[in-house]
């Protein structure tokens, strides 16, 4: 095998590492259940992401048959939204485990074979394998957010994050001017990614880390949720309905004091760490509350220039670092912790960038196209290195809480 190939098997191997060591410490029971109506009950998600590998490595690219048709639909995330799935004729833990380690030894037969011609788009670069190997990643992502949902403690290790050190300064000025937004040449980059464009912005100032628990804490204090006139009238009507008075998972302890739930642990809430579970209209509120705003997509992609995976990424530490414990990875303009720790919400709705083509199919990006959607950046500390870069597009609905998503503010100069 050459080197991109065994670059792929090993990317594929660490996925698939990743989402069999979230779901061995649970019981049969705790991977069939429906642990919130927002999400699959987890063991889907595993069999979901060997379907998704059969379709894309075996299907697409050998002209494989279908290993089980029934898997078409049961498995198919735009048949049966989340909270049918739990009534589906899903696989078992150890079913599910078995199908997709056979899907799996298929691929790598049909991967050492296969020529990765530069004139196939899919396999340019070994684009499908960097896709299915994401979408794995994604997924593992998705179930850290299941789990966190789940009544009882989830049994995991997290390895202490570092420590956040002061910041040099609350804002970082980023000159105006065009800058390239997306890309062309990121091998892995999504169909939304794509083309590389030229954005004109105008100066603006932009928070050097995401807002913190402390700051946001000083919002809960001064009657942020009772103050009408701080919220858009969507999120002000939303906040009503849902009964919104602080990030999910915090709960009051008396006194001024709060503690946060992770992972069925009752912890004292850390100040200095981003927020997270926030929904977009929170965030909105906020910024308003501190006389900001929050910035564009465009405006934090360019803000983030430069930014490294120097990063609270891949879910070791189970929840943000402290603000401040990643310099090395501050962008050019000197914006820290740009990727990791929480995905930020922007101002902007998800749309296609200028010249955009679907590619390789319009589930992933196109169908999600429009105002119903706010686009995230980033990544979070679940997110995988090999998700995370300055282009990536994440996208949801302004009302939602248990990803893991906090912000940062900007204001005009
Ligand atoms: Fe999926």
């Amino acid at each position: 095998m050459g080197d991109l190939k065994q670059a792929l098997a090993d990317a594929l191997d660490g996925a698939r590492q990743r989402s069999l060591g979230l779901l061995d410490p649970l019981s049969e029971e705790e991977q069939l259940a429906q642990h919130s109506p927002l999400m699959s009950p987890l063991v889907w998600d595993l069999a979901h992401v060997g379907h998704y590998e059969e379709l894309w490595l075996l299907r697409a690219v050998a002209r494989t048959q279908p290993i089980d048709p029934a898997h078409d639909d049961i498995y198919d995330a735009f048949k049966h939204v989340r909270k049918e799935r739990a009534g589906l004729a899903i696989l078992g833990a150890a079913e599910a485990r078995s199908h997709i380690a056979m899907v799996r030894g298929r691929v790598l037969d049909v991967l050492d074979k296969v020529e990765l011609d530069p004139a196939v788009p899919l396999l340019n670069d070994g684009f499908v394998y960097g896709m299915v190997a994401q979408h794995e990643h994604q997924h593992d992502e998705t179930m850290l957010a299941t789990l966190q949902l789940m009544a009882s403690p989830y049994p995991h290790v997290a390895v202490p994050a570092p420590a956040g050190r002061p910041l040099p300064e609350v804002e970082v000025l980023i000159p105006g001017g065009p800058f390239v937004m997306g890309t062309d040449t990121e091998p892995f980059a999504y169909d939304n990614e794509r083309p590389a464009h030229t954005v004109d912005v105008a100066d603006f100032y932009i928070d050097t880390a995401p807002v913190t628990n402390g700051q946001y804490l000083a919002f809960v204090e001064a009657g942020g949720y009772d103050e009408p006139r701080l919220w858009s009238d969507a999120g002000w009507g939303h906040r009503l309905e849902a009964d919104l008075e602080a990030p999910q998972f915090w709960s009051p302890q008396g006194g001024g004091s709060w503690s946060v739930k992770r992972y069925g642990q009752q912890i004292d809430l850390p100040l200095d760490e981003p927020v997270q579970h926030v929904c977009w209209y929170e965030a909105d509120a906020y910024a308003r509350f501190a006389g900001k705003r929050l910035p564009t997509e465009a405006e934090w992609e360019k803000a983030a220039t430069g930014a490294s995976a120097a990063a609270n990424l891949g879910g070791r530490h189970f929840g943000p670092s402290g603000v401040g414990a990643y310099p090395d990875g501050a962008s050019r303009y000197g914006a820290e912790h740009m990727l990791g720790d929480v995905w930020e919400w922007t101002s902007s709705d998800f749309t296609a960038y200028p010249g955009f083509t679907t590619f390789p199919y319009k589930e992933y990006s196109e169908v999600f196209y429009g105002s119903d959607y706010k686009v995230l950046r980033g990544g979070s500390w679940a997110t995988s290195p090999l998700v995370a870069r300055t282009t990536f597009r994440n996208w949801d609905y302004p009302i939602r809480r248990q990803i893991f998503a906090g912000f940062r503010c900007a204001r005009d100069v």
